[in-house]
């Protein structure tokens, strides 16, 4: 519970291209991740025990599901963003019936962008003015991978 107080709390981790969402105490922290429909959280940690980032599955419909990622500012450029995006398509693929996994970003987010698409994400087209960051309304690209792209996980195993 302290880590996602501590990450929700602190702007750097956002990056410049995020909304910077409303200061939170630890009860409305605690809602947040009990209050959970159709949405979960996950700890990104490190093989020695560190929390490093955050993970997040929401808006699941019959066919889609969208996923937003954030790796603290002092681990960037490691290998953890694109690892931890890898195994929550293999996640969802794996054990949700949906056949598209979404994700949205900043036209400017040259990082976001590379990592989904090195996980075989295809940008779809473009939100324009349709986030409002920081002060000013901005464009949203918007990212996919089809399970048949998917095809085959790439770090979880099927095990049943
Ligand atoms: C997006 C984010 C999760 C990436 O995490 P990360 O751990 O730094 O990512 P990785 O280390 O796995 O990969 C970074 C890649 O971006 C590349 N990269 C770095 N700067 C780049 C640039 N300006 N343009 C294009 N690619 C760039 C790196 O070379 C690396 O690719 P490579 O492994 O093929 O060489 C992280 O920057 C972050 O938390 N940002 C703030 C929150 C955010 O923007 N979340 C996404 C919302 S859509």
């Amino acid at each position: 519970m302290d880590f996602f107080v501590g990450f929700w709390n602190n702007l750097d981790y956002y990056g410049e291209y995020e909304p910077i969402m409303e200061q939170m105490t630890r009860a409305e922290a605690e809602k947040r991740l009990t209050d959970v429909s159709n949405k979960a959280y996950f700890i990104i940690q490190r093989k020695d025990g560190t929390n490093i980032g955050l993970t997040v599955y929401f808006g699941q419909s019959s066919e889609s599901i969208t996923i937003g990622y954030a790796i603290e500012p002092s681990e960037h450029g490691k290998g953890y963003g694109t690892e931890a995006l890898q195994l929550m398509v293999d996640y969802l693929f794996l054990t949700k019936e949906v056949h598209r996994v979404q994700a949205d970003t900043d036209p400017e987010n040259k990082v976001s962008q590379h990592i989904l698409e090195k996980v075989g994400f295809k940008n779809e087209g473009v939100s324009r003015k349709s986030s409002f960051v920081r002060g000013q309304w901005r464009d949203e690209y918007h990212y996919c991978i089809l399970r048949e792209e998917w095809k085959e996980t790439r770090i979880l195993t099927k095990t049943a």
